[in-house]
Parts: structure tokens; C-alpha cells; sequence
């Protein structure tokens, strides 16, 4: 195995809060070990137009908790065909980098995996994605301040709910992970969260809702996932409303869109941000490859890439969405 004295650095796919806490600790992390930091700028595409330089140690200071990533962030089409990753490879051995540290979700993980085993690189992942939808830690960077915001948002629409005895409809992000919708439904008191895992029946959906206004609650809040089968928020609502007893109901839609994606990151965030980015580059250290650091029980985790897929995870999921159905009635 050799020597380590220069890392690529990057910020992949969506952004998420807590990403600059872990680009932060990666620099100072490399630093303090005599190794120095290539900060490649928006991603792979950035790899890929040699848009990169080596980064001061002191440059990373201030950024802790400031949301997004400063070293922005794409979702690149070329570095998905063997040509980019060619191009991203010769321009990171000009760079004299060796190895590299990913910070983004699935993907941008599985990316840098390719680039590594075609071109003879080594690389660590973290898991930066406001989905949580990585197994091999319990939970991603950014995932817990992009709850938070839901959350916050959610209560307000309650407030307006309750005054008007309104039902709402909430689209949170999620494309194929219901983590987001699943933990904004149990902290704000949903009638029902619905999720891409999960395959829900719209005469359930409508009858939990009636059943809420039977029960004399003064508001019913149901929040979607945007990957959700049955349609957004707006086609649920729309489901809902075109079903037998419901000309009572009177049906607002709110989509929370990509203001789950910013904000400054909550503590939970920074502190996972730090804790991994220094993971990953003593990873490197001790001669690893190809696996995505994690926090699994307060314990640093190691998880192959090929291994990051999330149905381990789904069970608990459901016994949750169960549990939260429950208290909702
Ligand atoms: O992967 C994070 C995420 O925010 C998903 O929840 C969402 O589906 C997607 O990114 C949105 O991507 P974009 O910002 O490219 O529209």
C-alpha cells in the first residue's frame, strides 16, 4: 500500500446541511496527518474540467455553520460515461492525488467507486444526503436539520389547520426513501405519512382523514413523499377529495420543496459532519478503500459500497410508520 500525501476532496449530488462541517474536518483532519487537500469545485463535473486546487487549512475556518457546500455541488451526466471519468482521472494524477473523499449520497458514492477501480485511485465515502436513504450508518449527514425544517414548517401549517379546521397535504422530498416523510409525520403528529416503501391504499388514506374529523380533531395533516406511489401531495389531495363523503372537507396542499435542503445544520449534523470527515481520511490512513464511513451506536462503521442500499433498514421503517398510525388515532 502506498503513502497517502494528497486527497481529492468533493461534494456530490444534492447538498446537504452539515456537508461544510465535513468538508471542514477533512482538510484539518489531512492537514494534522502531513497530507494535503485538492478541493475540487461543483462536483465530478468539476473532476472532470479540472476545476480543482490545493486548499489552505485555514481557508476552512468559519464555515461550521453555514448551510449548502462551499464547494458547490453538481449532478454530472458526463462522469456517468467512461470518457469523464477518464478525463476526471487525468486531471486528479496531474493534481498528484492519489486517493479521494466523496461526500455525497448513493450515487455520488457509486461514482467515485468506478473512478477508483478503473484508474487505479483509492476512495472513501461519506454519506451527505438529506434522504437518508444509506444503510451502513444510521444516519446521513444532513438528515436531522432537513427534519428539523419540516418539522418547524409543519407546525405552522398546523396552527393555520387547526384555526380553519382544514386537511393538508405536505409533500416533503424523498424520492425513494420515506425517512424524511416517516420522521416529519411522527414529530408533528400526522394522521398518516405516506412513503415509497410502502404501497398505500387511497381509500385509507381517505378514511383515516374522515375518521380524524369524526373524532373531532380540528385539523388532519397527512404528509407525502414525493416518491410516494400514489402521486405528489396534489394528486393525493385531488384522490382524496373524488372519494364518497368528503364534501365537508375542506383541502389545502402545501410542497415544501427545496427549502428542506438549506439552512445552517443543526448540532446533530455538524458534530456527524466532523466525526466522519475525520473518519474518512483516517480511513485512508489505515489503508482502506472503497467503503463509506459511518456512525452506527456511537461506533465509526465501515460499509463496502456495494452494500449501501437501504431495504436492511426498511423494517424499522414500517414497524414506525405503524407505531405513528397508531398514536395518530
Ligand atoms: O437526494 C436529495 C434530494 O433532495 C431528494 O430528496 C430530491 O428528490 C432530489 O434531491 C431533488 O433533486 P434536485 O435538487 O436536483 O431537484
Amino acid at each position: 500500500m502506498s503513502e497517502i500525501s494528497r486527497i481529492a476532496l468533493l461534494t456530490s449530488g444534492g447538498d446537504a446541511p452539515g456537508m461544510n462541517a465535513a468538508v471542514r474536518a477533512v482538510v484539518r483532519s489531512a492537514d494534522a496527518k502531513g497530507i494535503e487537500t485538492v478541493a475540487v469545485s461543483n462536483g465530478y463535473q468539476g473532476m472532470i474540467e479540472n476545476n480543482m486546487r490545493v486548499m489552505d487549512a485555514r481557508e476552512v475556518s468559519g464555515i461550521l455553520h453555514l448551510g449548502g457546500t462551499i464547494l458547490g455541488t453538481a449532478r454530472s451526466e458526463e462522469f456517468m460515461e467512461p470518457e469523464g471519468r477518464a478525463k476526471a482521472a487525468e486531471n486528479l494524477k496531474a493534481h498528484g492525488v492519489q486517493a479521494i473523499v466523496v461526500i455525497g449520497g448513493d450515487g455520488s458514492l457509486t461514482g467515485g467507486q468506478k473512478l477508483a477501480e478503473e484508474h487505479d485511485l483509492r476512495v472513501i465515502g461519506v454519506p451527505g444526503t438529506i434522504d437518508n436513504d444509506l444503510s451502513g450508518t444510521d444516519f446521513t449527514i444532513g438528515f436531522d436539520t432537513a427534519v428539523n425544517t419540516a418539522m418547524e414548517a409543519i407546525d405552522k401549517i398546523r396552527d393555520t389547520a387547526s384555526s380553519h379546521h382544514r386537511t393538508f397535504f405536505v409533500e416533503v422530498m424523498g424520492r425513494h426513501a420515506g425517512w424524511l416523510a416517516l420522521y416529519a409525520g411522527i414529530s408533528t403528529g400526522a394522521t398518516a405519512a405516506l412513503i415509497p416503501e410502502r404501497q398505500d391504499s387511497i381509500d385509507v388514506v381517505r378514511e383515516r382523514v374522515l375518521e380524524s374529523f369524526r373524532m373531532k380533531k380540528r385539523f388532519c395533516i397527512v404528509v407525502v413523499a414525493e416518491g410516494e406511489h400514489l402521486g405528489g401531495a396534489q394528486q393525493v389531495a385531488d384522490l382524496v377529495k373524488n372519494g364518497a363523503g368528503t364534501e365537508d372537507l375542506d383541502i389545502r396542499v402545501a410542497n415544501l420543496g427545496h427549502m428542506q435542503r438549506g439552512g445552517s445544520p443543526s448540532m446533530r449534523d455538524r458534530v456527524l459532519g466532523a466525526r466522519l470527515g475525520d473518519a474518512a481520511v483516517q480511513a485512508l490512513v489505515d489503508g482502506k478503500s472503497g467503503v463509506m464511513v459511518g456512525e452506527r451506536y456511537h461506533q465509526i462503521v465501515h460499509t463496502p459500497f456495494g452494500r449501501l442500499k437501504t431495504t436492511e433498514r426498511n423494517a424499522d421503517m414500517f414497524d414506525l410508520a405503524e407505531m405513528m398510525d397508531k398514536l395518530a388515532r
